[in-house]
């Protein structure tokens, strides 16, 4: 099989990101702070550590910050340089986009992820490409995306990052059925979104790193509702699976929901407390609060 690069991910961002509310009222949840920048600027870390070379971002209403975030902010920077706070200011001049490495497209109606992902088809085309869901921060030695993209290479699959939940947590998620589960890259026979308490194959969540062939936006296109009366993501891959391979990766590192109160809690936490510059202070900070 011909493997072509994986040189595109979209990043949906259209959610409304009730479970943080009223935080996210005026706020968009991508752009909520993880410890001193905000989530989307890990996402794009990781999108970039892991070669990927354009990144699409669905937006949809009251998300345009997130472009402004993306942009030069002249005051600012002219004070910041003014005063002399070149840490800073290089900082945010790092995070900028190469001129034209992200687009951005609008959801104008909250369908749902698949709908969302299929939103990006033109700017996509005929390769393949990564899916990221900015709630998801993947904390990893090698980055998790990265971790996807080389089990791609390897098996020429499309392939989902999964990690496994205590079974009462299942039904929240798109649950996987795997052929065999040896070492962590497996077949995949199946897949369900938010399976009915009890019924799901497994404990395997799809947890927010996909790669897949642009044969999805074919099926993306005449997928009817599912879960939640939303065109599922997941559906479509359920479809693709019966003309492509699918591989489940459970990815070597650690994941933090930041679209939810505590997960996004953990996130400041464990990751002040990986930082040189912080971690002595975080911990003399916290530690009191446990005692
Ligand atoms: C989406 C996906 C689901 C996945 C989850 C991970 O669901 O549809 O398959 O497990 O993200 O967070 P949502 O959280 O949008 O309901």
């Amino acid at each position: 099989m011909l493997h072509r690069k994986v040189r595109k991910a979209v990043v949906p961002v259209a959610g409304l990101g009730t479970r943080v509310l009223p935080g996210t009222k005026v706020t968009p949840k991508e752009l909520l702070n993880v410890v001193d920048r905000p989530i989307l600027s890990y996402v794009v870390e990781e999108a970039r550590a892991a070669g990927i070379e354009h990144i699409i971002f669905v937006t949809g209403r009251f998300k345009g910050a997130i472009e402004d975030y993306f942009d030069h902010q002249v005051e600012l920077e002219a004070q910041l340089k003014a005063k002399g706070k070149t840490d800073i200011l290089e900082a945010m001049l790092a995070e900028l986009p190469r001129p034209g490495e992200m687009s951005f497209v609008r959801q104008m109606q909250p369908l749902g992820l698949g709908h969302a992902v299929w939103c990006a088809r033109d700017l996509i085309g005929d390769e393949p490409f990564a899916v990221i869901l900015p709630d998801m921060v993947m904390d990893a030695e090698t980055p998790a995306l990265k971790q996807a993209i080389d089990a791609h290479r390897q098996t020429g699959s499309n392939i989902i990052v999964v990690e496994a939940v205590p079974e009462d947590q299942t039904h929240q998620y798109g649950v996987v059925a795997l052929e065999t589960r040896e070492g962590r890259l497996n077949r995949m026979t199946g897949m369900v979104e938010k399976p009915a308490k009890g019924t799901a194959p497994s404990n395997l969540i799809v947890s927010g790193r996909y790669i897949l062939q642009p044969e999805i936006f074919d099926l993306l296109e005449t997928q009817d509702r599912g879960a939640g009366g939303e065109i599922q993501l997941t559906d479509s891959m359920f479809r693709l699976m019966q003309t492509q391979s699918f591989h489940a990766l459970e990815y070597d590192g650690v994941t933090y929901d930041c679209g939810d109160k505590i997960g996004l809690l953990r996130a400041n936490v464990a990751l002040a407390l990986k930082r040189d510059d912080l971690k002595d202070a975080a911990r003399e900070a916290l530690s009191p609060l446990f005692s």
